[in-house]
């Protein structure tokens, strides 16, 4: 059967890199709260022509580098972001102009911190349709300019940056369970409109006007995390037929160490199982799956045949789950 393979990772980080103690030194805060509640010591934050659309096209030229194919052998950008370079186009459009390719197809998703597990269902259908056949998926953000700077509940938790993967559609095996069945088992998606109000911008194109600021009960939010995510990444590996221990690596959203270790534990996963980068990336929304596994890959910790569980959930709430074999 026809899955969407791995073929290349890749990432991006903009220059300037925002120690805790920097942040004290501007709202009401400290390095012992934020590394006790939320394991997070550094995030990085655009600069002066740093935007979304060029973290992206960076992350993306890793990835295709990584991949060992052109920017002209993709057919298909899906971009999974909630601060786009402008309302429109889509940022991915300006990614596809910046890398160069003639024609393709190009759009954005927008899922907030789950985006990345959209966009790579949507790929995923789109290139086993047979109609596309190389894509690349990348999540892209630059949330420190959504945030309210005097806020310390929020802007102490996210940072910006880049990650994409490059997949391509080859015939594998159809038995998941079978060694050579590369490429995407499963992915499993869902979304509950009634939290809205939980975790959102307060402002918009079609009702104030402006970009607003992010607005977040951090409490609440942190509760249906850990209860939606070890849901649905136990409904994505039934979906693929793998049990549990199966797994050799979970790269989950990066939106706070204590989510992270709460919800391994609820699945009776080993810690050193789960990659973390929250310490030095921050909640960097939909990029922070790429980019955790971009880093995982280039350290050498994920490797080829392995079984790796990608989650992430967020704003709306939406949430997702993806199961593949690299
Ligand atoms: N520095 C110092 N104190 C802070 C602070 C900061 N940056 N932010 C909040 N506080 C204070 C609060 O004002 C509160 O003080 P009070 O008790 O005097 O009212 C106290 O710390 C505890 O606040 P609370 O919000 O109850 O802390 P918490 O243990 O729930 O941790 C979060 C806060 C945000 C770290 C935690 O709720 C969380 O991680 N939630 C999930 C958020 C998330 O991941 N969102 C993204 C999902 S995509």
């Amino acid at each position: 059967m026809i899955r969407s393979v791995l073929i290349g990772t890749g990432s991006a980080l903009p220059a300037r890199r925002v120690s805790n103690a920097e942040l004290a030194a501007q709202v009401d805060t400290t390095d012992e709260w934020i590394v006790e509640r939320t394991g997070i010591r550094f995030r990085h934050i655009a600069g002066e022509g740093e935007t979304t659309a060029t973290l992206a096209r960076d992350a993306a030229l890793a990835a295709l580098s990584a991949a060992g194919v052109t920017a002209q052998d993709i057919d298909l950008i899906v971009l999974a972001t909630a601060t786009p370079d402008n309302t429109f186009p889509a940022t991915a459009t300006k990614v596809q102009a910046m890398l160069g390719i003639d024609d393709c197809v190009a759009f954005d998703v927008a899922a907030v911190c789950s985006g990345f597990l959209y966009a790579v269902q949507v790929a995923d259908s789109m290139l086993r349709s047979g109609v596309q056949r190389r894509a690349l998926v990348i999540g892209a953000e630059t949330f420190s300019r959504i945030l309210d700077w005097e806020d310390r509940t929020t802007c102490v938790l996210f940072g910006d940056g880049a990650g994409a993967i490059v997949l391509e559609a080859r015939d594998t095996p159809d038995d998941a369970t079978d060694a050579r069945a590369r490429g995407i088992l499963a992915t499993r998606l869902h979304a509950d409109g009634r939290h809205n109000e939980l975790l959102y911008v307060d402002g918009g194109p079609s009702t104030t006007g402006t970009v607003g600021k992010l607005r977040m009960k951090g409490r609440e939010v942190f509760r249906h995390a850990v209860v939606n995510l070890a849901a649905v990444m136990e409904e994505a590996l039934a979906a693929a037929g793998l049990p549990t221990d199966a797994v050799d690596w979970v790269v989950p959203h990066q939106a706070n160490a204590r989510i992270l270790d709460a919800t391994a534990r609820k699945l009776s996963l080993p810690a050193e199982k789960v990659v973390m980068t929250v310490d030095r990336h921050a909640n960097t929304s939909a990029a922070s799956v790429p980019l955790a596994l971009d880093q995982a890959v280039r350290d050498g910790r994920v490797v080829a045949g392995q079984i790796v569980v990608l989650e992430a959930m967020g704003g709306g709430f939406t949430w997702g789950a993806a199961v593949l074999r690299i």
